[in-house]
């Protein structure tokens, strides 16, 4: 199972094995990190799960469709590397993935 690293506002970390196939929010709230709230358990509809996924990651992660990019306007500190985490899907590829959680 492919490792995510899960970086807390206070710079904590939290290392936990998400399933292929599963998401990144599912990883978090599976784990109980918090930060992701993830208020419509992976609709795409709530916005409650952005996480910022580190640089180096982003060609692989890839950008948010239209939809996505959609609920993310109305994050109070959109960044580039911006995504709502129930849309990032686990694969394989995603082995070691950093995010890191918005202040809430
Ligand atoms: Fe609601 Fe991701 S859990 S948009």
């Amino acid at each position: 199972m492919p490792v995510v690293k899960y970086i807390q506002v206070d710079g904590q970390a939290f290392e936990v094995e998400v399933p292929i196939g599963s998401s990144v929010m599912q990883g978090a709230v599976d784990n109980l990190i918090e930060g992701i709230a993830a208020e419509c358990g992976g609709a795409c509809s709530c916005a409650t799960c952005e996480v910022y996924v580190d640089e180096a990651w982003m060609p692989l992660v890839g950008e948010a469709c239209d939809i996505e990019r959609g609920m993310l306007s109305a994050s109070r500190d959109l960044r580039r590397n911006s995504r709502l985490s129930c849309q990032i899907e686990i694969t394989p590829e995603l082995e070691g993935l950093i995010v890191a959680i918005p202040a809430g």
